[in-house]
């Protein structure tokens, strides 16, 4: 492998286009270890777009033909297609040996997401998933204060996402496929759930055992997928509620950590860290308890749905992987509890919310 990682992107629409190719070329200028050499997409105007963007790559109208001529110039594939088709084109990809890059949800089914994480072991080839919350600078700023102590244990936590509409795609395609469970799998909670339940496992340090979901469309003469959806999943050590809608007359989040110690409550980029200090008694009422607070603006820019300042900080763990040859790692193994979570939570909801068991191991 050179020092600089070649790679192709397979889908040029809103994610890649606003999101991981301005943050490619970022690199290009800066850390210089990174190049596009190639581009596929299945639609025209999508293709010009790429070419304009990238004047240098090799442009081509489906991924079965791009690894066909480029594969022997490629260290990897940025799959960034709806969900229906991140499976078969990561499997073709590490049939030709290279690493993926995959955007989320991981796939739409476990079986399919079992296969690709044992698919990449076999083959020694890191399978990545766009986990890129984790990356947002005021999330980073939770981990670091739980990682601190200063709140104690966490024991619950609420992660509600509002948001105004559907996200779309580009208009040039199918800008609602992600109400058409043929190309998305689900509806919101497939779409968002994984950067959910992600953070969930690194709050609460665990993965759930449990989950009870209830969930609603609310056209369903027009769309096959749920609009709003809410969770609650059991940990061993506390409870997790998510609450997802795209019916809401706002785009935002709000994320509340409840430790024995403290809270974080974040609203978009406003974090409040709350500590508690007994100073005799159990009980507020009797003043024996008060909290100091520390209030902060950590700069994330939620509103720019390319995330594509969060970029670079996933592609470093991305490239450590594949220096370090942790083909199936962390986030590839939360990637398959996503989705194990999500396609249960389905289960769950058709089921009259009845709570279904969830395995903490990963098969690989
Ligand atoms: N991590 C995030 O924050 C984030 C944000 C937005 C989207 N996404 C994910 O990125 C993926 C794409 O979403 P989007 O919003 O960019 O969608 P989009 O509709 O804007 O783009 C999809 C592109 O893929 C092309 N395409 C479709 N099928 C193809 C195929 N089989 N081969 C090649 N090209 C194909 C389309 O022509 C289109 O240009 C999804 O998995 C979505 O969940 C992630």
């Amino acid at each position: 492998m050179n020092d600089k990682l070649r790679g192709a992107v397979i889908g040029f629409g809103f994610i890649s286009g606003r999101g991981h190719v301005p943050a490619y070329l970022q690199r290009v200028d800066q850390q210089k270890d990174v190049e596009i050499v190639a581009v596929a997409d299945t639609c025209e105007e999508r293709r010009q777009a790429a070419q304009k963007t990238l004047p240098k790559a090799r442009i081509y109208a489906d991924y079965k033909s791009l690894l066909a001529a480029e594969a022997k110039n490629l260290d990897f594939v940025d799959i960034s297609t709806p969900p229906c088709d991140h499976a078969e084109i990561a499997h073709a990809a590490f049939d030709l040996g290279l690493h993926v890059l995959c955007e989320k949800p991981l796939t739409t089914t476990l079986e399919s997401a079992k296969a690709m994480l044992q698919h990449a072991k076999k083959a020694q080839r890191v399978l990545f998933p766009c986990h890129n919350y984790k990356h947002a600078p005021v999330v980073k700023a939770i981990r670091e204060i739980i990682a601190t102590g200063r709140i104690g244990k966490v024991r619950s936590l609420t992660l509600s996402t509002y948001r105004n509409t559907h996200a779309k795609g580009v208009t040039e395609w199918k800008t609602h496929w992600r109400r058409e469970k043929r190309f998305s799998g689900g509806g919101i909670a497939m779409d968002h759930g994984s950067h959910t339940f992600y953070l969930t496992f690194d709050w609460l340090g665990a993965y759930p055992t449990a989950v009870t979901a209830k969930m609603s469309n609310l056209e369903p003469d027009k769309y096959d997928t749920e609009d709003n959806f809410s969770c609650v999943l059991g940990f061993p050590g506390g409870l997790a509620h998510a609450h997802l809608t795209w019916t809401a007359g706002m785009r935002k989040v709000v994320y509340t950590v409840q430790g024995e110690k403290g809270g974080i409550t974040v609203s978009d980029d406003d974090l409040e860290l709350a500590i508690m200090e007994q100073t005799g008694g159990p009980d507020v009422a009797q003043g024996a308890v008060k909290w100091t607070t520390e209030k902060r603006s950590v700069a994330s820019d939620w509103m720019d749905a390319s995330h594509v300042g969060w970029f670079n900080s996933l592609f470093d763990q991305f490239k450590t992987a594949i220096a370090t040859g942790d083909f199936v790692g962390k986030e590839a193994r939360e990637s398959y509890l996503c989705i194990q979570l999500i396609t249960t939570a389905y289960r769950s909801a058709a089921d009259g919310c009845r709570e279904l068991p969830l395995a903490t191991e990963v098969p690989v």
